[in-house]
């Protein structure tokens, strides 16, 4: 069972470069997190996911962590941390933070003596060795040629990130160690200690890192991967019953099954993230269904795994949909302010539990920029926070040239500043929205969800408990037949009312019944 807490929590996703600097060397910190939690609060947004904050050579932005413990001298110090915990928790703020249990750097003190030439040590098997000095096996990347040990090592993502080894769930060559191998337990339950380390100091759980990833040729259900998930579980239940669990797996009916309190809709080929706002990859036509002109708009392309997944894992745990995250272009990207206000009414009054990517909700821009730190084109949806006219858009106060990256440069630039007073700005219809949601159980984690209309080419009708919503994302007006008689408003965006058989939605329009 999630913990309790998560009901009603909306998350708000912090990249800590890029948030807010505090000490004027062009790199967002941990005392700006702080500076900024009544903002997040007047949001209504009650917890947080921090990306990587450890100490790191940066191949990876930080997902490529060199010391588990340690919070980056660029950040601040492990003292200021603690501190982010108490001042966001008496302001009833949550904090995940992000744990990278698949991989580390290649500058870990473990990969360090695992790859020594003093052999056998007690990091011999903390990574995957293959008994070759020149080659892997199948499906495997593997490094050659870097190590003092005559061996070649298997990586996770980049070259800089070794993976660590949990086992594999069928041995195919003798170097591949079981998963009950207990040098591979060993690397399990080194893992949950660094989880015992920051949960103790008053963290509330983490984001987990490619969370489906970690025993090598495992089956099709991940039932290796879950094992350890579990195992970890148990220890949480027993230990930090209050802690919650977010995978990076984006198939919710393994991740809520191994344990997991919520899994991510991310990008499954066309399915997912991508339907509903455009991402990357989507060569062609941008029909993602917010866009006022999608050439052909059809939530079921989202429907048809979401609702599958819902109803297989609803008694289970939730499934987290998200405005974008550090990974994917921004939303801004392909709609514009009055797309996305429909997007986040329908993101944020959906069951489950949201994440809002700092700066979507002003609408910030994703911008076409070089590489920075291993993002390639995931560069440009990383750039710092725009709070206000000022330099740097009142990011940091150090020198434009040593900012982590450049604030948008367009004349138009969206800021929280100017948004501010403006009751119409998408910031403050955000903030409609989540109060929206705190206010009615009935919008929700765990409130019942059902699809009440989902015609291709059509407006979007659904029910969460005793409450009726529709979304008109066209540009013209549509009515939608559906039991909708004698409810009364309790949420309106553009023109739409009940009639005798039906909505009537205005052009982009969006209304909430009960
Ligand atoms: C996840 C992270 C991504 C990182 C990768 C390797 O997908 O979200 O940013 O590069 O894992 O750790
Ligand atoms: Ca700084």
């Amino acid at each position: 069972m999630p913990a309790k807490w998560l009901k009603d929590a909306v998350f708000y996703e912090i990249y800590p470069q890029s948030f807010k600097d505090t000490n004027a060397d062009g790199i967002g910190d941990l005392n700006g997190i702080v500076e900024k939690l009544d903002y997040i609060q007047s949001l209504g947004c009650n917890a947080l996911w921090i990306n990587p904050c450890y100490d790191s050579p940066f191949r990876d932005a930080g997902y490529d962590v060199r010391d588990y413990k340690k919070v980056a001298a660029r950040y601040g110090t492990n003292e200021d941390l603690y501190r982010l915990f108490d001042e966001a928790h008496r302001r009833g703020i949550r904090v995940l933070l992000d744990l990278v249990p698949g991989h580390t750097s290649e500058e870990h003190a473990w990969f360090r003596a695992s790859q020594s030439a003093d052999q056998p040590n007690a990091y011999t098997n903390r990574y995957i060795w293959t008994n070759n000095w020149f080659c892997g096996s199948r499906g495997l990347n593997y490094i050659a040629g870097e190590a003092e040990r005559a061996s070649a090592y298997i990586v996770n993502f980049f070259k800089c990130q070794p993976a660590l080894n949990y086992g594999f769930n069928r041995v195919e060559e003798p170097w591949q160690l079981p998963m009950d191998h207990p040098d591979c337990v060993a690397t399990r339950e080194a893992m949950k200690d660094v989880m015992r380390f920051w949960l103790s100091h008053g963290c509330d759980g983490f984001r987990v890192d490619m969370a489906n990833s970690l025993v090598k040729y495992d089956d099709e259900n991940k039932s290796g991967t879950s094992a350890i998930w579990k195992n970890v579980r148990a220890m949480l239940d027993e230990e930090f019953p209050e802690a919650a669990l977010v995978a990076e797996w984006s198939c919710p009916s393994q991740a809520l099954r191994a344990g997991y309190d919520m899994d991510f809709c991310l990008n499954n080929d066309d399915t997912g993230y991508s339907t509903l706002m455009r991402d990357y990859q989507g060569g062609g036509e941008d029909d993602s269904y917010f866009r006022k002109d999608a050439p052909a708009r059809d939530i079921n392309r989202f429907l048809k795994v979401y609702t599958r997944w819902y109803e297989d894992t609803k008694d289970l745990g939730y499934i987290s949909l998200l405005t974008c995250n550090h990974d994917t272009v921004r939303p801004r990207f392909s709609l514009d302010i009055d797309e996305l206000k429909l997007a986040y009414a329908f993101l944020f009054t959906m069951p489950g539990v949201p994440f809002l990517y700092y700066g979507d909700e002003i609408g910030m821009r994703y911008l076409d920029l070089p590489t920075k730190e291993g993002g390639y084109q995931r560069t440009g949806s990383r750039t710092p926070m725009q709070w206000d006219g000022s330099k740097n858009l009142g990011f940091s106060a150090g020198e434009a040239a040593s900012l982590y990256l450049p604030v948008d440069p367009a004349a138009d630039a969206p800021t929280v500043a100017a948004q501010e007073g403006d009751p119409d700005s998408l910031l403050n219809f955000t903030r409609k929205l989540l109060a929206l949601r705190h206010a009615h159980a009935d919008l929700q984690a765990d409130a019942p969800f059902a699809v009440v209309s989902a015609e291709p080419n059509a407006p979007f009708v659904w029910r969460r408990g005793k409450l009726l919503l529709a979304v008109n994302p066209f540009g013209q007006a549509r009515t939608v037949k559906c039991p909708a008689a004698g409810m009364t408003p309790v949420f309106t965006h553009g023109a739409a009312k009940v009639n005798a058989d039906g909505i009537e939605l205005g052009p982009q329009s969006f209304i909430v019944l009960e």
